[in-house]
């Protein structure tokens, strides 16, 4: 048997709870995981809450994310006691999830967990930290270099934004926060930004194109702060949007891009190819301290999270919430 948190809906609603199961209930697959630690995302807090259509078979355990030690494998590219991470590829969606202390899992989708990690410090990251280091390995191909000017991060207190502003302050861009929380300003400076702004001078409807401020932006809030964060970019400058934590509408022009040459570069964790993800763990493992994952995170244990879930979901959430197994 094995603790998970699981979600059932049913003729008679929908239900999140802690419960034991039995490991026989385990999905196909060729590794199974002894998962030391998971976490919430933006999307596993939709999941738990039953706030988006996040979970498309029932019943399912929740947790897009989980690291710890394999068990059992029968994927040559594992043995047991190997120590992996597990990102996306629908787990916790249309597969059994991490949120529980067993996984069954493809071993072609894992990650070796970076020497430089703990399974704790790796799903204080988890998707949110991954997609932040993906976000920014987006601007780097597109030629983004440190002294290139100001770097917007926006939603810069929730988990991507606060993994991308550490890691663009570590590779020594100048970076400007938008946050709807002003009392946090301090956390964010101590994550490395050198202003903070008030969300709000992006938030509502703007002309086509703004002063231009921005050599590049991480957009984890989509909808009109993507497009205000667009109109205010350099000319030939870049744009990472990941998120739509305000929406997933872009209700704007194409003026940014026909007269300033600017480019919107998408970024997905989900679907990712595995050698995007080998090389943004590595870069993780060796831009992000110990004490800056310290900074972003709070544990909590498995019976705690559906209650985070509804907190992250109402902003009241900062950084990342480790789940310990
Ligand atoms: N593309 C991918 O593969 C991928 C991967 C991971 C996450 N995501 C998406 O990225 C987004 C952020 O994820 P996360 O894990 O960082 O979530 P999170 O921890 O909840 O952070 C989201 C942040 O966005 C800001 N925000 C919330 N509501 C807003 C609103 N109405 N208007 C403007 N800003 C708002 C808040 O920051 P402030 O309080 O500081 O303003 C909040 O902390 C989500 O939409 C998530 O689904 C996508």
């Amino acid at each position: 048997m094995f603790d998970a948190l699981l979600l059932e809906k049913d003729d008679t609603g929908f239900r999140a709870s802690v419960r034991a199961l039995e490991e026989a209930r385990l999905p196909d697959g060729d590794v199974l995981l002894r998962v030391e630690h998971s976490t919430i995302n933006y999307k596993d807090a939709l999941a738990i809450a039953n706030a988006g259509p996040v979970v498309r078979t029932w019943p399912m355990v929740a947790g897009i994310d989980g690291a710890g030690t394999v068990l059992e494998s029968s994927d040559p590219g594992w043995q047991a006691g190997d120590r992996v991470i597990q990102n996306g590829w629908g787990v916790g969606e249309t597969r059994w999830g991490c949120l529980a202390q067993r996984a069954r899992l493809q071993g072609s989708g894992l990650v070796r967990l970076p020497e430089a990690f703990s399974t704790r410090q790796a799903m204080a990251l988890g998707t949110a930290g991954y997609t932040a280091m993906l976000c920014v390995l987006a601007l780097e191909r597109h030629g983004v270099a440190p002294g290139a000017g100001d770097v917007l991060v926006t939603g810069a207190t929730g988990g991507v934004g606060s993994v991308a502003t550490a890691l663009l302050a570590k590779l020594g861009h100048a970076v400007t926060c938008a946050t709807g929380k002003a009392s946090e300003a301090d956390y964010l400076k101590r994550l490395g930004a050198r202003h903070v702004i008030d969300r709000a001078e992006l938030s509502a409807p703007g002309k086509p194109l703004q002063k231009e401020r921005w050599a590049a932006v991480v957009d984890a809030v989509g909808s009109q702060t993507l497009v205000n964060a667009l109109a205010q970019t350099r000319y030939g400058g870049v744009v990472a949007a990941c998120g739509l934590a305000q929406g997933g509408d872009l209700p704007g022009t194409v003026m940014p891009f026909i007269l300033r040459g600017v480019t919107l570069a998408g970024v997905d964790s989900v679907m990712a190819p595995i050698e995007r993800r080998r090389e943004a763990w590595t870069r993780l493992a060796a831009l992000i301290d110990a004490a800056t994952i310290d900074t972003i995170t709070e544990e909590v244990a498995l019976g705690e999270a559906i209650g985070k879930a509804q907190a992250l979901l109402q902003g009241k959430v900062r950084g990342r919430i480790v789940v310990r197994l």
